[in-house]
């Protein structure tokens, strides 16, 4: 049996430790890739620290993470767009319900990745840029494309009208924000987001027409008035009070649609607990209790609300599209760039459980990566 070395979840709630596992063989429709570079998300501490109630199917011994980058070792039966040497970035979705995370977690030397959700890596860009994408590009995505959410035109899509419409991203400078705002940009559309204002720059560089901070309690008027009464698309919401704040941004300027990224109440004061119970209580009550209030609130309003699941792309057609055609099209005229920034935390498995601590103590406009 061949092996590699992983950063393996052992059981619930205990640091990535580094050991040896199985190294698996692709099947027909995937690629097995030697990991050069992942980068980190909020949800891989959530799963660390909370997965045996929010990701409750997740078995361990598990390897987490979402985001790979590196070159392709073998390829699967039915694979026609890689080869063998060839360098590769994708999402990886080892932790969803019914997948295998030994496999398919981004946390190791060797992964699987599904060819459809795979994409070649430009040579103009280096690993630990690719791996800024998978995650944050797929979730927005799904945000602006998906039917039952904005179900907006993808890039490359002819506009069947000719006034422009508007896409609000609430959460511009986070990592789904910062890609929603280039999709939303390359199939058409005006974007207005937010952002604290050392960043704002940066997000109007990506794209965004008008950038407001979000921690601005004229935030919500600020939009409206930078919308100027064109017809709104719909809107993103990332962040902590961002799905209030798009009720009432849509509310003014009459939008009907709102995807919502983010939990209502931060889940991070449960990590690193040695026991959820009793203290998941009021987080899971707030969590329930604002979910049910802003459900009211957006079907008074006519608004059609739903929360993202940003690897649900894979059992879709617009995962296989959006990966297949939009991001490569998009990387060589430049109009799909890396953001955000990497910020290379560490080098090798034994840093990947630092690096979910630095993601997890916050970031601006970075996003945390590891080099393998
Ligand atoms: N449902 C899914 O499938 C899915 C997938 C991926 C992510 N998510 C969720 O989507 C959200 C964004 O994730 P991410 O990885 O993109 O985030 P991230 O890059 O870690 O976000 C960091 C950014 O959040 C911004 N921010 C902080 N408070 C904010 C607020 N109240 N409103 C708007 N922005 C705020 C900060 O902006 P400034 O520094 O400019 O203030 C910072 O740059 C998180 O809640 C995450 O859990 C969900």
């Amino acid at each position: 049996m061949t092996t590699h070395t992983a950063a393996t979840l052992a059981a619930p709630r205990a640091p990535l430790t580094v050991t040896e596992i199985a190294t698996p063989t692709p099947a027909a429709d995937e690629v097995l890739v030697r990991v050069h570079a992942v980068a980190v998300n909020p949800v891989d501490w959530v799963i660390q620290g909370t997965g045996r109630i929010t990701y409750r199917w997740l078995r361990t011994p598990a390897v987490l993470g979402s985001d790979i980058a590196g070159d392709v070792i073998a390829v699967g039966a039915d694979v026609t767009r890689f080869r063998v040497g060839q360098r590769v970035f994708g999402l990886a979705t080892g932790t969803d319900r019914g997948r295998d995370p030994l496999r398919e977690g981004a946390f190791q030397q060797c992964s699987v990745l599904l060819e459809r959700l795979a994409a070649p890596i430009p040579e103009a860009l280096s690993d630990e840029e690719a791996a800024v994408f998978p995650l944050g590009l797929s979730t927005a995505a799904c945000a602006l494309f998906q039917p039952h959410h904005l179900g907006l035109r993808m890039p490359g899509t002819p506009a069947s009208v000719t006034a422009p419409e508007v896409v609000v991203i609430w959460g511009g400078s986070t990592s789904v924000g910062m890609n929603a705002i280039q999709l939303a940009r390359a199939a058409g559309y005006d974007v207005v987001s937010t952002a604290s204002a050392k960043n704002a720059e940066t997000v109007r560089a990506l794209g965004a027409e008008a950038v407001v901070d979000h921690r601005s309690p004229s935030a919500v008027a600020d939009l409206v008035a930078a919308i100027g009464g064109r017809p709104v698309a719909g809107a993103v919401a990332l962040g902590a009070g961002s799905t209030e704040a798009c009720l009432e941004v849509l509310s003014r300027v009459g939008g009907t649609r709102l995807a919502m990224a983010s939990t209502p109440v931060s889940l991070d004061s449960l990590v690193g607990r040695r026991r959820l119970f009793p203290a998941m209580l009021p987080v899971f009550m707030r969590i329930g209790l604002a979910t049910v209030r802003s459900s009211l609130r957006a079907r008074r309003l006519g608004i059609r609300a739903g929360f993202v699941w940003g690897s649900s792309l894979r059992d879709d057609e617009m995962g296989p599209r959006l990966w297949g055609e939009v991001v490569p099209r998009m990387l060589a005229d430049g109009s799909l760039r890396p953001a955000p920034a990497p910020l290379v935390v560490g080098e090798g498995l034994g840093a990947i459980q630092g690096a979910l601590d630095r993601q997890r103590s916050g970031v601006s406009a970075e996003k945390v990566v590891v080099r393998l």
